[in-house]
């Protein structure tokens, strides 16, 4: 019988699921199976913490990808529009990846930007105070 998540347990939980996302992009179905089995916790423990955190991707993402903020001071300050100039600029809608699998694009809760809003993330880099025209040239420097 697999045992409950202790707060030990899901910090140990989450370090591994960070660590192989930052090695494959995205945690596997299988390492989700393996890791359940070596913890001795249940696979559906083990899938809700690896899509709880917006973060981590159960889907395979590609070599950049980009979190645009969604929450609500953002909106304030136009998210949709940056939203849009995405959309218009690499072809694809949040929650997609882009044929050639350069770009993956999400919409994501606060990234401790607010006040350089509207703000989004791009791999670990934090692009603030976004313009349509400052969007275009950001995602130029990412090959
Ligand atoms: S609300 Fe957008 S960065 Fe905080």
């Amino acid at each position: 019988m697999p045992e409950k998540l202790t707060v030990k347990g899901r910090e140990q939980l989450l370090s591994l699921l960070q660590a192989e996302h930052e090695r494959n992009s995205h945690i596997s179905e299988k390492f989700i199976e393996q890791t359940a089995v070596s913890l001795g916790l249940s696979v559906s423990e083990v899938y809700g913490v690896a899509t709880f955190y917006h973060l981590l991707s159960i889907k395979p993402l590609g070599r950049n990808v980009i979190r645009v903020c969604k929450c609500f001071p953002c909106y304030l300050k136009s998210s949709q529009l940056v939203v849009e100039t995405i959309q218009k600029e690499l072809g694809i809608s949040p929650g997609e990846t882009t044929p050639d699998g350069r770009f993956s694009f999400q919409l994501t809760n606060c990234i401790g930007a607010c006040d350089q809003a509207p703000a989004m993330l791009l791999n670990h880099d934090l692009h603030g105070c976004l313009t349509p025209a400052k969007i275009v040239k950001v995602l130029q420097a990412y090959p």
